[in-house]
């Protein structure tokens, strides 16, 4: 079965066809990000306009380089939640008028289910159940996958989402909008050791909160640069990869004990961060699971992703009606 699938949830307007959730014939991936950094992070009316004008570009370039035309199509993915509302209503309402001129179903697709799913592009051994760890820039989760289609959520950010306190924590030191990989590369030349960050505490241990650690980091770099104190930015980004790479790693073994898993798989932009990448393989080593995580091009949004979830919320019988509607803010146990 190919699909055709659309993600148009933030700032990068992707098309691409996917066969059976498995096989990639396509990607395509057109970044708005340089526009978005002059304004220091994404702003949604721009996302929405550029959606716009790429969209049909974009999914035209993907059935291209597939060799392949809209009648070889079987169904359209897409991402329809959670998001940027106006941004979502794009592919939404692109997904859907082609599903129907097509004459093919119009499978909804929930964006962090798409972002575990693509770890099945790239392991095709891989099956649920597994316990994983969505980690973007608007959420953090920790979820059991009983099934493709079927979620328990067993933790989650109280406040900033990883992917946001590494950006705000990297805008502060001065780099570049988002600057994840900025800092994950300032890192590897700092000293870890120089700053003690506070390790933020949770009522539920399998949640998160990454506010306070977020708002220390800010601070220091703020009276450093008040009193004219001498301060490397490359020790302050270690110190602070490190403390969250620990509750990352810390909790994702807490749960996965605590469920019992013997899979752990790793998903969403900051999967791509490479200390976490490393501290999670060594720390699942010693634990006895497995871990998968995505290669680098699919950590971060792309449509190949929503073709693999898709094809597997066909199956469990998802088809989207006419009706079909963009939905900010969805929890991973409700896509559907
Ligand atoms: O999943 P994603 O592409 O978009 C959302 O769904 O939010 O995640 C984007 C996030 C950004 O916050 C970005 O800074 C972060 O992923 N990111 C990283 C790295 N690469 C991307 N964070 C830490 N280290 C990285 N190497
Ligand atoms: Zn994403």
């Amino acid at each position: 079965m190919k699909i055709l699938a659309i993600e148009t949830s933030c700032d990068e307007t992707a098309a691409a066809v996917v066969e059976d959730g498995r096989k990639v014939l396509s990607s395509v991936v057109l970044s708005q990000v340089k526009e978005h950094r002059l304004y220091g992070g994404v702003v949604p009316e721009i996302a929405s306009r550029r959606h716009c004008e790429s969209i049909c570009q974009v999914t035209k370039s993907a059935l291209e380089e597939a060799a392949l035309s809209f009648e070889d199509i079987d169904a359209v993915g897409v991402t329809y939640a959670p998001g940027l509302v106006g941004a979502l209503l794009v592919g939404v309402n692109y997904a859907k008028s082609l599903a129907y001129a097509l004459q093919k179903p119009c499978i909804p697709v929930h964006h962090l289910r798409s972002h575990i799913a693509a770890n099945y592009l790239a392991f095709q051994e891989l099956t649920p159940p597994f316990l994983a760890l969505v980690v973007s820039g608007g959420h953090t989760h920790l979820a059991l996958a009983k099934d493709f289609t079927d979620f328990k959520v067993l933790g989650r950010t109280r406040d900033d989402a990883a992917g946001e306190a590494f950006d705000k924590v990297a805008r502060t030191m001065g780099m570049e909008y988002p600057g994840g990989i900025a800092l994950d590369k300032a890192a590897q030349r700092g000293n870890s050791e120089k700053y003690i960050l506070p390790i933020p505490k949770v009522e539920n241990p399998l949640d998160f909160s990454f506010s306070g650690l977020k708002t220390a980091v800010i601070n220091r770099v703020h009276k450093a640069e008040q009193k004219n104190e001498p301060f490397r930015k490359e020790d302050m980004a270690a110190s602070f990869q490190k403390t969250i790479c620990k509750i990352l790693v810390e909790k994702t073994l807490m749960a996965a004990e605590k469920t019992n898993s013997k899979t752990a798989v790793l998903a969403g932009g900051v999967s791509a961060n490479s200390q976490l990448r490393r501290e999670m393989k060594s720390a699942c080593d010693r634990a006895g699971l497995k871990l998968y995580f995505p290669p680098l091009n699919l950590c971060s949004d792309n449509a190949a992703m929503v073709g693999s979830q898709a094809f597997y919320e066909f199956k469990a019988g998802r088809i989207g009606g006419l009706n079909l509607n963009a939905i900010a803010t969805l929890s991973l146990e409700e896509g559907e």
